[in-house]
Parts: C-alpha cells; structure tokens; sequence
C-alpha cells in the first residue's frame, strides 16, 4: 500500500454470512482498519446478511468484540468505530428465499438514496460452501448482479470446489450470472505483503533471476506448518482434509509464483497467465506422505475412524524448460512443532556434493529461504571462512527482517489488502477460474491415490512433531534433508 493512501471508489459491501467467524475475525477489523487508515471513502457502508436473527446493536456488538480482537488498528485509538458502526447494518434473511433478496434490493436503493455510494455493490459470499450456489442464482433471478450506473463485484471464498468436476460447475454457474471480471476468488495467501515479495525478489533484483533454472537450482521446497490443530472445524476438515483446505490453494499459489515465468505486461491477465502456465506443466511425482495427528478422530466433528490426512508430503515436477529435473517438495499440517511459512531455494547440486564426499573442497549448496510468516524475512546461506590459519570454511545466514527494515506492524493483514484491491477494482491477487481448475487437477491425482479403496490408512504422528519420520525419509532417499531457516532464526533472537 502507498504511504499516501489511494482511496478505493464508494460502495456497499454486502457480506452474506455476517454472524460467523470470518466476518468478526477478518472482515470486519480489515474494514475497520481501512477506515482508520483513510482508504474507505466516507459513503462506504457495510450490509451484514445471514439467517439469524439479531439487532442492528446486537450485530454492531459483535462486530466491534471482532474489532477489539483482530483489527490492525486499536478502535480506542482509531476512535473512528462510533462514526463506522452507523455505516453497518444488518439484514436477516433465508438465502433460499426470493423476499430475502427484495429485501436487499430495497436496502440497497435506500441506501444509494441517502449515502453517495454510485451504484457500487461488492457481494462478499463468506458462507458454507454448499451456499454458494443458492446466493450466487437469487442474485442473478433478483437482477442484483448489476446495478445502473456502477459496479457489481462478488468475492467467492475459499473452498472454491472440493474437485475439479465442482470447481468447474461452481465456475460455470457462477459464470451464467456474473462476467469473469466481476469475480474475485479469494485465495488470502496472495494477499499477504511476504508471498507478493516472492515476485519482488525474483523481478526486482540482478542477482536471483538469472540463477533461477534448472541448472543452478538443486531443488525447491515449501512447507506451510501449523502448531493448531482443527479447532472447531471438524465438520468442515473432515470432509476437506489437508489437500483440499491448502494444498489446492495457497501452497500451489506458492509454486506458480516461484515458478512462473516474468509476466508479460504489469496487468492481472499477464500475472495469472503466467501462473496457469506452471500449473499446466504441474506434474505429481509419485511419492507422498500422508498423516494424521494422533487425537485427530477424538475431535469434535470427526468421524471416529476418519482417514482424513491432516498432514501432506508431496513432490512435484513442473515439465518446463526451466524447471525439467528440479523437485519441488511441499509439505504442509496440522499440530507440528512450530507455525512457520517457508519456500527454500537450495541452489547447486547436492547430488554432485555427496558424490564428492564430505571432505571435498567444491562448492556447498546455497540456500534462500523466504520466511513468509511469522517472523517475515529472507535468509541466504552462503560459505564463509573461518577466522585463524588455513581455510576451513562453514555455512553462515545473512538474514533481512521486515520488523528492523520497516518497523512492527507495518505489514497489512491480508484481506485488508484484497478487500481494497476489490473495491479498487484490480484483480492481479486473486485466481482466475483457470487457474482454480488446474490446481483442482494437479491435487486430484492424488486424491485419487489417496480415496482409491486400496490405499492405506494415513501415519500417525505426535502432536507437537514435524510430522511423520516418513517424510524425512523422503528427501533422505535424494540426498536432501528440509530445511527450517525461518524457525531457527526465530529461536535465536
Ligand atoms: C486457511 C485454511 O485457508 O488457511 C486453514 O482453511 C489454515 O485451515 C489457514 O489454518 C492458514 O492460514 P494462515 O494465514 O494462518 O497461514
């Protein structure tokens, strides 16, 4: 975001699913936050749908818990929430139900009546995935997917299909009643300040570019861990499990970004072309790991003999020019030893190294860890000497952090950054349906493997563990071992 804010366009931000979770710990403070921050333009209002039914104080209320607790921007000393809250109103309602939708409609011409809001609609759906369908038709039947004189926009919300076959109907549907430019697929991993760097280190430096093949890059690799475990969605994971929920999606993000060729052009179109061209060339390899941590199937909301995995190992190729021959390993779960996001370049070879022997003088593998969360920052392993006689050298960090370069807090929560780029009207960060479909394509290889009635039961690991050994194994057998520069350098200061 620009130090001097650029205020997004007028609109009202209809949010269908206003009494749950996403609304009170995302929606809300990010709003809120771009309010306090000077990006929300005063006739911005916020329309809350859902089936319960609540006061307009009793919805305010909770909002403002959601406020206190997740916002970026302390509302005692933004101040501005009792000016805001007026802005925010609520409407309860079936989403089956045709008069739910007059209703809006009604709301809505009140509402461009009394405020200057032009016309503009964003439609945020942050409801179950099952009613995606049913809001997404009564918009249309109600002629609300347009509006004379302004925009339309919908945001969709992870989980955008649970296979291909559902991602592409859910596209086609959606397809009927809005136009492609009208739809943002909300993946939130793009959205944070450290995953959009990946394209900055790449494009923006000398240096990286030019190593970035095949024949400099001895493998790449991401893990995305977590220390929580499922929380209170049972329901929902059990039927997604660790594939779906963030492989699908953030991870295979990740490895389009990583890998993609420089875009074209700075538009959206170019950027999301560009990733569609990795994730065609996507190929699983044949090895994976699959695990679930113990105490998983006591969880509320999980069948008692679930083989849902809450923990993946993957290797992937990308049958490309440029990336023919290098691993990209991913491993993502639920319960491990430490929350951290990491993609590592290990640059060399480390087949050659081994083959050398340990004792060799040739050169040792660099590596680049890009520390995408939480202690956001980059590494860069490189050989140094020893200080005294001889030359003996050992491997050494140099590490930059966002917290020293830009100060604590600088850094945007996600959806603040996608809610106003969706207001703003640029879609750069957010998949385009190709996209959505392709990831489905690539995970599905290995669902198949992994449903199919023959497979095994998932590993059992330890809560608290980085997994199954399994996966260790895995990157053992090629000589190769993950890396964890993120987490040791956060231990160390
Ligand atoms: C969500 C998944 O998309 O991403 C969650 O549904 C996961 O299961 C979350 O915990 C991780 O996001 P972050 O930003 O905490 O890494």
């Amino acid at each position: 975001m620009d130090a001097v804010p650029s205020q997004s366009t007028p609109a009202t931000v209809v949010i269908f699913g206003a009494s749950g979770d996403l609304t009170q710990r995302k929606l809300l403070p990010a709003l809120h936050t771009l309010d306090c921050l000077g990006y929300l333009p005063e006739a911005t209002q916020v329309v809350g749908m859902a089936r319960s039914p609540l006061s307009q104080d009793e919805f305010r209320d909770r909002l403002l818990e959601g406020v206190r607790d997740y916002s970026r921007s302390d509302p005692a000393v933004c101040g501005r929430w009792s000016v805001f809250k007026h802005r925010v109103s609520y409407l309860a309602g079936s989403y089956d139900d045709p008069e739910t939708y007059r209703r809006l409609a009604a709301r809505l011409s009140e509402i461009d009546r009394t405020a200057p809001t032009q016309g503009n609609r964003l439609y945020y759906l942050a409801t179950p995935p099952a009613l995606a369908s049913t809001i997404i038709e009564q918009l249309g039947r109600a002629g609300l997917n347009e509006s004379p004189g302004g925009w339309v926009r919908l945001v969709a919300e992870k989980p955008f299909g649970s296979d291909v076959e559902t991602a592409h109907r859910l596209n086609q549907q959606l397809h009927r009643v809005f136009d492609e430019r009208q739809i943002y697929r909300m993946d939130h991993y793009l959205g944070k300040e450290t995953v959009q760097n990946i394209l900055a280190v790449r494009f923006a430096n000398y240096m990286f570019e030019p190593l970035w093949h095949r024949e400099h890059i001895d493998h790449v690799q991401l893990t995305v861990a977590e220390q929580d475990g499922i929380g209170r969605r049972g329901s929902y994971y059990d039927h997604a499990g660790v594939l779906r929920d963030v492989f699908q999606n953030h991870l295979l993000q990740l490895v389009a970004l990583a890998a993609m060729e420089p875009p074209q052009g700075p538009d959206a179109g170019s950027l999301r072309e560009q990733k569609a061209q990795v994730l065609r060339a996507v190929q699983p390899g044949s090895r994976c790991v699959r695990g679930q941590y113990a105490g998983y199937r006591q969880e509320r909301g999980v069948a008692s003999d679930s083989h849902t995995a809450t923990y993946a190992a993957l290797e992937l190729h990308i049958d490309n020019e440029r990336w023919r021959g290098v691993p990209f390993y991913l491993r993502s779960g639920k319960k491990l030893a430490a929350k951290t996001s990491e993609l590592s370049v290990q640059f060399g070879d480390s087949r050659q190294q081994r083959a050398r022997g340990p004792s060799s003088d040739g050169p040792t593998p660099n590596v680049l860890s890009l520390c995408l969360q939480p202690d956001e920052g980059i590494h860069l392993r490189f050989q140094a000497k020893e200080p005294g006689a001889g030359m003996k050298t050992r491997p050494v960090d140099m590490g930059f952090h966002y917290r020293d370069h830009f100060g604590g807090g600088a850094l945007p929560d996600a959806y603040e950054r996608l809610l106003l780029d969706v207001l703003q009207g640029d879609p750069s960060l957010f998949p385009c349906a190709e996209e959505i479909e392709l990831a489905w394509a690539v995970i599905d290889q290995v669902l198949d493997r992994w449903e199919s009635p023959t497979a095994s039961a998932p590993i059992v690991y330890d809560p608290g563990s980085w997994g199954p050994r399994e996966a260790d194994v895995m990157l053992e057998e090629d000589d190769r071992r993950w890396h964890s520069a993120c987490v040791h350098h956060e231990r160390a200061t």
